[in-house]
């Protein structure tokens, strides 16, 4: 069938390096190796071991210019309504720098250096005093950025405060952390853009009552008002953001307050430079040396050229072992669509599922099934240059494990015995920062917020929304009370059933 989705031609490309292996890809490409390394600030990503040969890649970079990735990012960095369901700018560039440059983008830039200033003030404060603990309460994008990088980034040893996140409303989450803590050294943050979500509002009040009150309480929200009334929490402990700020795009706002505690005020800063570093030249290079397009793209290749239906992410570093778990709300909130920006149905798959883990744990669980299982898993691989502990071995091995599986898994190995058999061909993407400092880190979520933009443009999907969500929530308020023993009508005859029997 053909289709003026532009993926007709990439399909070609597919059929001719059919029976192509990735190790005769890179002997036809001397080039190859160098040619798709791009570095970028601390990061290094080498694109090699994907199974597109030059020609590929000319035809993918064609229907991203086609598709205006250049103009995209223009609009999306100068503050345009790009989210069009919602009527909103998508402005998080301008949290950690001035990428863009209209009044609308810079308007929003000075609004959120006014409350960095103020977020500042707070972490200063709470350090002088006599507080220990910190309890983060938020879900989703209130909770999966900031736990990722204060998991991260919090040092090994000497942390002036232990942070301690809350997002499911299963209470359980909320004792086992209470616990552990004391409510005379123990501060809390509530988080929600909204100031409307069940799990956070139930949680906040368990920890407010907790405290005894809510003089050690803080909350950040796009709805301020709501949260000092609905809490008690006095003005100037309550920070603001914007609805230009998604709320899995935010963890540079003050969403991140929990992440400035956890590793130090100045550090938060770093991260933003590497998270604007990523902006800039987003922005400013061309497609074929643009690290997120290219990243995008390979996606693009995996997914609708080549019908892989999952992506794995291995992170060979400890420290980013929550990377999975943000990246499927990043990614999978942002590219799970099924219509076009006009509402008519998306005419190729959308976003695949998304998961991983850490290396080298993940090797004696799920990869027997990378290696030798009927689907190929597409993956990127993650690390890092330079370790922060003293084991040096230990380091030394956890690169070779890294370096080893990507090869195996791209070249296989033969044998006459099929059960030892290797058919390799699974592509993977290399990616490796210098360190884990907050600048390489900034740098390389906001690599990722980039690409899912990019996929964004070429499906015409809307990655800002996530009207997905809301049904759920919908009939799980409208259930509450009859679990309370109100007297609910339930039309579903499977739900009235099992309410029965909870009952
Ligand atoms: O589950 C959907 C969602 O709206 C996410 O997009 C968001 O990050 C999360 O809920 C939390 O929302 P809020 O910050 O408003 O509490």
């Amino acid at each position: 069938m053909t289709t003026n989705n532009g993926f007709d031609l990439l399909h070609a490309h597919a059929q001719r390096l059919q029976g192509m292996d990735i190790p005769t890809l890179l002997a036809a490409e001397p080039d190859r190796v160098k040619r798709l390394a791009l570095k970028v600030g601390p990061l290094y990503v080498n694109f090699a071991r994907q199974t597109y040969d030059r020609t590929a890649l000319d035809a993918l970079l064609e229907l991203a210019a086609r598709r205006d990735v250049a103009g995209g990012f223009a609009r999306q960095f100068g503050g345009e309504r790009i989210n069009i369901t919602e009527d909103r700018a998508v402005l998080h560039s301008a949290l950690r720098g001035d990428v863009g440059t209209t009044p609308v983008a810079l308007a929003a830039r000075a609004e959120a250096s006014a409350v960095l200033t103020q977020m500042g003030a707070l972490v200063k404060a709470l350090e002088a005093g006599t507080v220990t603990d910190i309890v983060s309460v938020g879900i989703g994008g209130s909770d999966l950025g900031p736990r990722l990088v204060a998991d991260a980034l919090r040092p090994a040893s000497g942390a002036r405060f232990r942070v301690h996140f809350v997002s499911n409303v299963d209470g359980a989450a909320m004792q086992r952390t209470l616990a552990t803590l004391d409510p005379a050294t123990t501060a809390g943050i509530l988080i929600s853009k909204t100031f409307g979500t069940q799990e956070t509002l139930l949680n906040g009040s368990i920890l407010r009552d907790w405290l005894g009150g809510s003089e050690r309480l803080y909350a950040v929200s796009a709805n301020p008002e709501r949260a000092a009334k609905a809490f008690d929490i006095a003005a100037e402990r309550v920070l603001p953001m914007w609805d230009w700020v998604g709320g899995r795009y935010s963890l540079w706002s003050a969403v991140g307050f929990p992440i400035a505690l956890a590793i130090g005020f100045e550090r938060f800063g770093q991260l933003l430079e590497g998270a604007a570093e990523m902006d800039a030249h987003a922005a400013s290079a061309p497609l074929e040396h643009n690290l997120p397009v290219l990243h995008a793209l390979t996606d693009i290749w995996n997914r609708n050229v080549l019908g892989h239906a999952t992506h794995a992410v291995m992170t060979y570093d400890q420290r980013l072992a929550l990377l999975p778990a943000y990246l499927q709300q990043l990614v999978m909130e942002s590219l799970g669509k099924r219509v076009k920006l006009d509402g008519s149905p998306v005419d190729a798959d959308t976003v695949p599922v998304w998961w991983g883990g850490a290396g080298t744990d993940v090797q004696h669980s799920f990869f027997q099934a990378l290696h030798q299982g009927s689907s190929i898993v597409p993956a990127d691989f993650i690390g890092c240059v330079h370790s922060d502990h003293p084991y040096a071995i230990n380091h030394q091995a956890l690169l070779a494990n890294l370096l080893a599986q990507t090869e195996a898994l791209a070249n296989g190995q033969d044998s006459e015995d099929p059960h030892r058999q290797y058919p390799g061909g699974r592509p993977s993407t290399l990616i490796l920062l210098d360190a884990l400092t907050p600048h390489a880190l900034g740098a390389l979520i906001a690599m990722y917020e980039h690409a899912v933009y990019v996929q964004s443009l070429i499906w015409d999907i809307n990655a800002f929304d996530q009207f997905g969500v809301e049904l759920g929530k919908q009939l799980a308020s409208q259930l509450l009370p009859a679990l309370q023993g109100e007297a609910v009508e339930i039309t579903d005859p499977m739900t009235r059933e099992v309410l029965a029997q909870l009952r």
